[in-house]
């Protein structure tokens, strides 16, 4: 059958069967690692003895075991989940996710939605609406925040405040409730001590400092600088200024996260809805220095825009979630959501990123549960049609997605081929595409696979129009695998000037 072919569909399958037969999942194959990841290989002979035609049958349609992205996530009551650009807050053991709902790039709620293993979602209510002051009823609610005063008992909200037509006010939005399901008490929009700000965050401190992290206006240009806030002790307003950060750098979509004694802000670049290289930088302190930016995961972020980390606490220790809005420019209330296990790395004070378009954390141990693929790729002998200086076909499968092959001369239709060695059943094609800041590109392209080099087959993917990083499902055997790049879509240029280029090819299957 197709899915036995298919290590997450088995995977799930076999988790959906014994949970049936009241069995509990155990891999039977667990590495746990210094990092607390565990790369699991779920056993076929956890099937034996049971009917598994007939479990499939009995099987409950709404449970999630893994974590699963670029999908359309629904809450436990079968309704899209609309939370974007929030954040999750852990009530003595109840996560709850707070996001967005817009419509029509205007504001309707911010929702909360609650869940024990982070993985399936009840909505639990919407804590502020377009109704809950007069200037919420047409207006612009962006990434909604909700922090704990431990002082004070309440849970605040901000947000990035606008009117409903435009991003001229630049101004926050704070609201307060005793219960971390609302309803919020609305309690006005401004600019904190008369800066602009956009984009932003909040962070709590372990000392219980309050911080405000936003996207705001230096030297004249609308995001050019981020700036740094502590909030009052009760977290409804702002204290004082703490500093300058990325002068000039255009950065938004800032994250904070805390790790032993490290800081680490994360941000994309300016790009409106469209996705970009994010990068983060790290510091000792809130107050600073900040290190210069790094990059992490892929150069569109795997197709999506940061907006929180999550920490996670378990019996076995702590893991991070990446959570990433997958925009869609043309309808946001069409996005999706990307959670990827984020490492970070206590001795370098680096950050790593990487895709899985399925994996599992068990919100019991902290543990994050990665799935037993391999990239056939890399490190594979590469060719291609032609390459540029110092950009040779290897970069494109050297497992690093910040180098890139990049053909010679910008002519299209362009090819990158690789040889496995062998003949390998390959599940996933993941190809992380050039994308430059401001010329947002999706890319249209084949997938072309043999076994002996001479006959190829064809995954026509000129239909493809997500950006920057594309992730297709596939089934198929070869030993050389071609990706015929027929041509970019510029969105905000008419003509596509780009010179072919590709950052990274990942072929995954066991
Ligand atoms: C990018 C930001 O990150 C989003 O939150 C939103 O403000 C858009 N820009 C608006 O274009």
């Amino acid at each position: 059958m197709k899915w036995i072919n298919n290590s997450k569909w088995l995977g799930a399958w076999i988790c959906i069967i014994l949970a049936v037969a009241g069995i509990g999942l155990e891999p039977n194959a667990a590495h746990a690692s210094a990092t607390g990841v565990t790369q699991a290989t779920y056993g076929v002979e956890a099937l034996n003895g049971l009917d598994a035609a007939n479990a499939k049958l009995s099987l409950s349609a709404t449970a999630s075991t893994a974590i699963t992205n670029g999908t359309d996530w629904k809450d436990t009551a079968g309704n899209p989940i609309q939370a974007n650009s929030g954040n999750i807050l852990k009530v003595g053991s109840t996560y709850y996710w707070y996001g967005e709902h817009a419509e029509n790039w205007k504001f309707e709620k911010v929702n909360v939605y609650t869940s024990t293993d982070l993985k399936n979602w009840s909505f639990r209510s919407s804590i502020l609406t377009k109704d809950s002051a007069p200037e919420l009823n047409s207006s612009k609610i962006e990434r909604p925040k909700v922090i704990y005063n431990k002082a004070t008992g309440k849970y605040v909200l901000w947000a990035h405040y606008e009117n409903g037509t435009d991003y001229s006010l630049g101004r926050v939005a704070v609201a307060t409730s005793d219960t971390p399901d609302g309803a919020f008490a609305y309690q006005g929009s401004f600019r904190p001590l008369n800066y602009e700000s956009r984009d932003m965050t909040l962070f709590t401190d372990t000392d219980g400092s309050g911080y405000l992290v936003t996207a705001s206006r230096k030297n004249g240009g609308a995001n050019d600088t981020m700036a740094i806030f502590k909030l009052t002790d009760d977290y409804i307003g702002v204290q004082s200024f703490v500093g300058w950060i990325f002068e000039n750098g255009y950065r938004e979509a800032p994250a904070v996260v805390k790790k032993n004694n490290t800081y680490y802000l994360f941000t994309s670049q300016a790009s409106g809805w469209y996705p970009n290289q994010g990068a983060y930088a790290t510091a000792s302190s809130m107050t600073g220095s900040w290190s210069a930016l790094s990059p992490f995961g892929d150069p569109a972020a795997y197709g999506s825009q940061i907006h929180s980390i999550a920490t996670i606490t378990g019996s076995a220790g702590t893991s991070y979630i990446y959570m990433g809005d997958r925009w869609n420019p043309l309808n946001l209330s069409d996005h999706k959501f990307i959670w990827l296990p984020l490492t970070l790395n206590d001795s370098n004070k680096t950050a790593t990123l990487n895709w899985y378009s399925s994996w599992d954390l068990d919100a019991t141990t902290g543990n994050v549960i990665l799935p037993s693929l391999v990239n056939h790729a890399q490190g594979k002998t590469a060719t291609a049609n032609s390459a540029a200086s110092g950009s040779p076909a290897s970069l494109a499968n050297d497992g690093n997605a910040q180098t890139s092959w990049k053909t010679a001369s910008a002519s299209w239709p362009a090819w990158w081929q690789v040889d496995l060695g062998s003949t390998k059943t390959i599940s996933e094609v993941d190809i992380s595409w050039f994308m430059y800041k401001g010329s947002e590109a999706y890319y249209k392209y084949k997938i072309e696979y043999s076994t002996d080099g001479t006959s190829y087959s064809t995954i026509d993917r000129t239909s493809n129009t997500a950006y920057g990083f594309t992730s297709d499902k596939v089934n198929f055997q070869a030993r050389y695998v071609r990706i015929n790049l027929v041509t970019a879509v510029l969105f905000n240029n008419p003509n596509n000037w780009y010179t072919p280029t590709v950052h990274e090819v990942r072929l995954l299957g066991h």
